[in-house]
């Protein structure tokens, strides 16, 4: 059996997997999707789910006819589903929806500046700007560094718990980089951050598509405190994120939005909030990407995370053993088949500004990917070996071809006869360059 026919099931479950696409010269050809880290196309079946939906579709907790009411109700029941799928906690836990995994980051840090203001945040310098800037404007930092090979120092988050006294109260780590694709050890960091008195929140927008995690440990040191995460990852547009976390933090605090939907009472002049996670999601709720994403759940769970990780891991190895064999090519991180990620790979060709690599590779084979910093400032400039002075000029100078690095990110539903199509694009690419 060849390698393309064993991804075969896999491409009939997505959406405009074959849409043609037209080339530079004008040719029409299938679209190659090699840039999954930043959104996936959907599963036929959310489609398929949402257009069943359709005829019943009506308000959340604002009717009593029959259409609102089903709807209110597959709403709620969802939050079931969600907690399972990352096996969370539900006496514990609030399943609170969101709009991406950026609304969540932002929410919470909402939440932790009314309870914790004058504590420290311990993020680290390989996360996405979502799990930076929105602590950043509100807590005193610090930041674990990464190694040469751009992996999280542990050794240096235990000497920064150590040095700030307990003061840090939360430990923001990827539970996957959307840059390196390097799994981080996240229940090993919430045993390292939990021993020092801080609590961690995994930003799991690159892991939870791609892989099984587990938010209840055995050991309750060893347990997820907080996870974030974004559907339009995982195969189900139409707009929905999730939030998880203790029911205490939220009851806790005021909501950072309030209006429609947060309220048990309000009087003329006074307010009784709602429970989370009611409290926490202000205005009318997102119903259809609810039904999104649990119908990707459902997807998921049946396909089970650790085949899909599998055959993600296959094809990543794969294509790093070709591009390794191609002349001036340079690709960041560790390139040891071995090593514990999910499948992206950044690289660049030697003597070509990533953009032009990214551009050439639509132009003429209708290949996507993304090329740039990735939202991920700090952890490229390392990576790219920036000195001060280099990252200097381009904070003036930011149009004027920045560094970047150009990336691969797969999909369940990639082939190899895909990667042979890049390959030999790469390759004339290397032959043409000047
Ligand atoms: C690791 C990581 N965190 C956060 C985000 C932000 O996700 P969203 O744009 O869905 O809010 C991304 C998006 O690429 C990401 O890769």
């Amino acid at each position: 059996m060849s390698h393309s026919e064993t991804f075969f099931d896999y491409r009939d479950l997505i959406t405009g997997v074959d849409t043609k696409i037209p080339l530079k010269n004008g040719k029409l050809v299938p679209a190659i999707n090699f840039d999954n880290a930043a959104t996936t196309p959907p599963f036929n079946y959310v489609i398929e789910k949402i257009n069943s939906f359709l005829p019943y579709y009506s308000s959340i907790h604002r009717g009593n006819g029959f259409k609102s009411k089903l709807s209110s109700d597959a709403y709620e029941m969802s939050r079931d589903i969600v907690c399972n799928f990352v096996h969370c906690d539900p006496q514990k836990n609030t399943v609170i929806y969101v709009n991406n995994t950026t609304g969540a980051i932002n929410k919470l840090s909402y939440i932790f500046n009314n309870l914790y203001k004058n504590s420290i945040i311990l993020s680290t310098r390989m996360e996405h700007h979502s799990n930076d800037l929105p602590w950043r404007s509100k807590f005193k930092m610090d930041y674990v560094e990464v190694d040469e090979l751009g992996k999280l120092k542990l050794s240096d988050l235990k000497y920064k718990l150590k040095k700030h006294h307990g003061k840090v109260k939360l430990v923001c780590v990827a539970g996957a980089s959307n840059v390196t694709g390097y799994k981080n050890p996240i229940y090993t960091i919430a045993k390292i951050a939990h021993h020092y008195g801080a609590e961690i929140l995994v930003d799991g927008a690159q892991l939870v598509p791609h892989y099984p995690i587990y938010m209840q440990q055995k050991s309750k040191e060893e347990s997820i405190d907080y996870l974030a995460f974004s559907a339009h990852k995982m195969y189900a547009p139409f707009g929905i994120g999730v939030l998880i976390g203790p029911k205490n933090t939220f009851s806790n605090a005021p909501p950072e939005y309030s209006g429609g939907g947060t309220i048990k009472v309000v009087t003329d002049n006074s307010v009784l909030w709602d429970d989370p996670p009611g409290k926490n999601e202000a205005g009318t709720p997102n119903v259809l990407g609810v039904t999104a994403l649990v119908s990707s759940i459902k997807v998921l769970n049946k396909l089970s995370l650790n085949s899909i990780d599998k055959r993600e891991s296959d094809i990543y190895n794969y294509t790093l053993n070709k591009m390794l064999q191609l002349p001036d090519i340079t690709i960041y991180g560790d390139t040891n088949p071995g090593c514990d990620k999910v499948a992206i790979l950044p690289f660049n060709i030697k003597g070509l500004h990533h953009e032009t690599t990214a551009k050439l590779l639509s132009d003429l084979s209708g290949i996507s990917v993304r090329s740039g910093c990735f939202c991920a400032h700090p952890y490229v400039q390392r990576l790219l070996e920036l000195s001060p002075e280099e990252i200097n000029y381009f904070k003036t100078h930011f149009n004027n071809f920045r560094p970047g690095i150009v990336r691969l990110s797969f999909g369940l539903y990639n082939t190899y006869n895909e990667v042979d199509i890049l390959i030999d694009t790469l390759k004339k690419i290397i032959k043409n360059k000047k």
